[in-house]
């Protein structure tokens, strides 16, 4: 179906591109064969000095690419990524969570990392930030069940404080070496659009200098998909202060989600 979406409201935003264009959807045949193929540029480092030096007489830091299976497929990913080491976080987190939903879902939603219930549960967004994105995909028409939810980072970090297990936001270095994981998922799945959930989606996917603040809620030209849109990550809304702000700021949000509708 043609996006509903005027030329005019769309945003070029080009300037750090980091993938070569996926290729549109392919016939099954084609799909088949291409996904036994490794994808292409899956080879970004990391920078160094921020990353663990994991591989033995590599003074370069490494990212999970080395840990992708060869043949790319959702389950193959799934189980590989368990044993992911391209950064130090698998070393607290209970296990890494990898992405969920329809196998060719028209579109994908990309948190930050796993909170402390999906870490405990192995799926992404079941925590109170998942409930707050439920009510929004559903009051802005869009079924949950339809869509593909994963993050940027598959492992959760977190310090202790007393008995709680702190979020901590992951590096950059973090947020580089997983990445490959991501690109897995898109080149699998093949989303027409994309839904950035806060800044470290958005900045893993679209640069380090992406400010979702400037671009929110806009149609976004990128390389990734059709379409791509960068919004807040609903931990935000639960952050606000008073009952007010956090309706204003629901309503915002489910006004970025229904963009996302309308061109389904
Ligand atoms: N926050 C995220 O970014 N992802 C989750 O899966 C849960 C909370």
């Amino acid at each position: 179906m043609r996006s509903r979406i005027p030329n005019e409201m769309r945003l070029a935003y080009g300037k750090n591109r980091l993938f070569p264009p996926p290729p549109r959807r392919l016939a099954d045949s084609n799909r088949r064969t291409r996904l036994c193929r490794p994808l292409p540029n899956l080879s970004a480092k990391a920078p160094v000095g921020g990353m663990v030096s994991a591989l033995p007489g590599t003074s370069e830091g490494v990212t999970a690419a080395a840990y992708l299976p060869e043949r790319l497929s959702l389950p193959q990913l799934r189980e590989a990524v368990q044993g992911c080491r391209g950064c130090d976080l698998y070393r607290n987190a209970t296990q890494a969570v990898f992405g969920e939903g329809a196998r060719h879902a028209d579109v994908m939603l990309v948190g930050e990392q796993p909170g402390d219930k999906e870490d405990l549960a192995g799926r992404p967004f079941v925590g109170p930030a998942g409930r707050l994105l439920d009510q929004a995909l559903e009051e802005a028409g869009i079924d949950r069940t339809q869509t593909y939810v994963t993050n940027a980072v598959k492992h959760f970090k977190w310090q202790a404080r007393g008995k709680r297990r702190i979020h901590q936001k992951p590096s950059w270095s973090e947020s580089v070496a997983c990445r490959p994981w991501l690109e897995a998922e898109l080149a699998v799945v093949e989303p027409r659009v994309v839904v950035c959930l806060g800044a470290t989606a958005a900045q893993s996917l679209l640069g380090r200098d992406f400010r979702v603040t400037q671009h929110r809620g806009e149609l976004l030209e990128s390389p990734l998909a059709e379409h791509v849109v960068a919004t807040v990550h609903p931990s935000s809304i639960l952050r606000q202060q008073d009952e007010a702000s956090r309706q204003a700021e629901l309503a915002a949000f489910v006004d970025n989600l229904r963009v996302v509708a309308a061109l389904l």
